[in-house]
């Protein structure tokens, strides 16, 4: 039986990107690289004097400096190695015994004794203390329940029933079982726990293996916390997790190493939606995502632009978006190639790449505008990048994909956008930008004209694109919109086996009316009603009709408001849809 370990993610990640200016730039310069040592403004006559030069450099320097001196701990994710076992659940060793339960498992026969087989047992050989417990406590299985047993002098320390409750999604029962479990463990400082279920002999064979990795990443994703802003954190108590009565062998082993693959680039996302817009900013994404490169070499080349190099491929419409900003865009592809075999499918994922999203001169104010969570506008390029780290893992065969992100930070400047101003996108459409608020759609729009150029057959976008699309499917549901049927099938069955909410919205061609310019070819922001809609119907002027897109509004399920803390949301449904594209 070999223990998988959870490969090495990032929770070093930032660690090193404040310093690692010099390595990013050494290896991709910047503007301000070139602004300082190149022999533009030698030459430029229309430079500005220079005391403002000398003004500009140093906000420069200012932002490269990270502003607020603030350094993320080094902290090494949760290692969590897994074993599947067959072994009786009275002769295990360790700090933590979890069973999963339902409330019919918990029915009882005339003399109290537990109907369940696997309860009954574990009951006796506890001489009664669990369904004494259980009866007293009035637990029912309902999701979210949990009793515990101290057994000090037993093999086991703790031995718990955990409620599954009846969720719509398998996945997210014993995901939540999962958790539950880490969480138990952290409370008690555990290390090691057996997790199994009543009922495990009632799962068809088939999906034995998907629950016990349902269940693994529950407990890996349980255990982490981001604590590298904290000045005091402790390392996760939890080093094992054996999962029993669930099968053993090739299978499942695979399996749990899927899991735990998907898990890393679960932390990865939400480190990097975490990670606040002053130590996060365009440069340290675009490092981040060479880092993954040079991690997984084999199957990964990067490339990342700079503002001249956007220039050059009339990219008018995302600059427009970066220039109030002292931090500079950086324009990231990555391109995943299978290690052998030929490709027979061409796929990309864009994600919107917001460090910040002040609104630009249409500020955010008032109340409920949300302006100090806007580090998390750039959650879907999080998700096309944590996706990334784990395919860079998983390695699947036939399908070539590509990661793009025009990332950069809506700011306010003298060198910004005002509204009013028309931009010009890099397929020549021309935007009155009659919002600056609404720079996602401006971003994304040059971001999928460069997707369409390499080829590929289909497209998803995600993106924490509008406030109306909270409001119409609230805080946990990504809104869907695609012309394509087909998409939206394989995409939205990968979400039911990833058990993230996705709900197909209608991409009504009558509302592009309110998108109508007197000047322009388009403007940036239609009216208030169907906010989300007439934002996805801009991002479809970009698309090619003969490529397959989809667009994914996850404003909403992005973050956590209970927990304070990035959802990694969209990572492990992508993950999912690229491996349905694999052969
Ligand atoms: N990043 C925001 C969308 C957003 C808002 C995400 C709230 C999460 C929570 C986006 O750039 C934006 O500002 N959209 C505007 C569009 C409007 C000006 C048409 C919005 O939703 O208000
Ligand atoms: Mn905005
Ligand atoms: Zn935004």
């Amino acid at each position: 039986m070999a223990a998988i370990r959870v490969a090495s993610t990032s929770l070093t990640l930032l660690a090193s990107t404040s310093s690692s200016s010099s390595c990013y730039y050494h290896s991709c310069p910047s503007i301000f690289t070139k602004f300082r040592f190149g022999p533009i403004w030698a030459v430029s006559l229309t430079f500005p004097p220079l005391s403002s030069r000398r003004a500009k450099r140093m906000a420069h320097s200012i932002a490269r400096a990270t502003l607020g001196l603030t350094q993320p701990n080094k902290i090494d994710p949760p290692k969590v190695s897994f074993a599947a076992k067959e072994i009786d659940l009275g002769e295990w060793k360790g700090d933590i015994l979890a069973v999963g339960v339902t409330e019919k498992d918990l029915a009882k026969d005339e003399n109290s004794k537990f109907k369940n087989v696997v309860l009954q047992k574990l009951d006796s050989k506890l001489g009664g203390l669990l369904s004494e417990a259980s009866s007293e406590e009035d637990f029912t299985g309902k999701a979210g329940q949990s009793t515990f047993l101290r057994l000090p002098g037993l093999g086991s320390k703790r031995v718990g029933l955990i409620g599954l409750g009846s969720a719509a999604s398998a996945t997210v029962t014993y995901r939540n079982l999962g958790e539950a479990v880490a969480a138990a463990a952290k409370s008690t400082q555990a290390s090691n726990v057996a997790i199994t279920l009543a009922s495990s002999e009632g799962i068809p064979a088939e999906l034995k293996p998907s629950t016990a990795s349902a269940i693994a990443s529950g407990a890996v994703l349980g255990t982490f916390d981001d604590n590298r802003f904290k000045s005091e954190s402790k390392q996760p108590s939890l080093k094992s997790v054996e999962i029993l009565g669930l099968g053993t062998g090739p299978e499942i082993e695979k399996k749990l190493k899927y899991a735990q693959d998907v898990c890393s680039g679960i932390i990865f996302g939400k480190e990097l939606v975490n990670a606040p817009a002053n130590v996060l900013t365009p440069g340290a994404l675009a490092s981040e995502a060479q880092k993954i490169a040079s991690e997984y070499s084999d199957v990964f080349s990067a490339k990342i632009l700079d503002v001249e190099q956007c220039k050059e491929l009339k990219m008018g419409s995302y600059l427009g978006v970066a220039a109030a900003s002292a931090n500079p865009p950086h324009f990231i592809h990555l391109c995943y190639k299978p290690p052998s075999g030929e490709v027979k499918t061409k796929l990309a994922l864009v994600g919107k790449g917001l460090t910040f999203d002040s609104g630009g001169y249409n500020i955010k104010t008032g109340p409920g505008c949300s302006i100090e969570l806007m580090k998390f506008d750039m959650g879907g390029s999080a998700a096309v990048l944590g996706a990334a780290k784990a395919l860079g893992q998983i390695k699947p065969a036939g399908v070539e994909v590509h990661f793009i992100v025009a990332a950069c930070e809506n700011m306010i400047s003298g060198t910004g956008m005002r509204p009013g101003d028309i931009v010009t996108a890099s397929n020549g459409k021309t935007i009155e930008v009659n919002n600056t608020d609404a720079e996602g759609r401006l971003t994304l729009a040059d971001a999928l004209v460069y997707a369409c150029n390499q080829g590929v057959e289909k497209i998803v976008d995600l993106a924490t694109l509008t406030g109306a699309c909270v409001v119409a499917l609230g805080p946990s549901i990504g809104g869907v919109f695609t012309p394509s049927d087909d998409l939206a099938k394989e995409v939205l069955g990968a979400s039911e086996v990833s058990g993230e909410k996705l709900w197909r919205m209608p991409l009504e061609e009558s509302y592009w009316d309110s998108m109508k310019s007197g000047v322009a070819d388009m403007v940036n922001t239609g009216g208030r009603q169907g906010g989300a809609i007439t934002a996805a119907l801009f991002l479809k002027q970009f698309v090619d009709e003969k490529v397959q897109w989809m667009h994914i509004d996850i404003a909403g399920p992005v973050w956590n408001d209970k927990k304070k803390n990035a959802t990694g949301f969209g990572i492990s449904t992508l993950v999912e849809w690229v491996l349905k594209n694999s052969s």
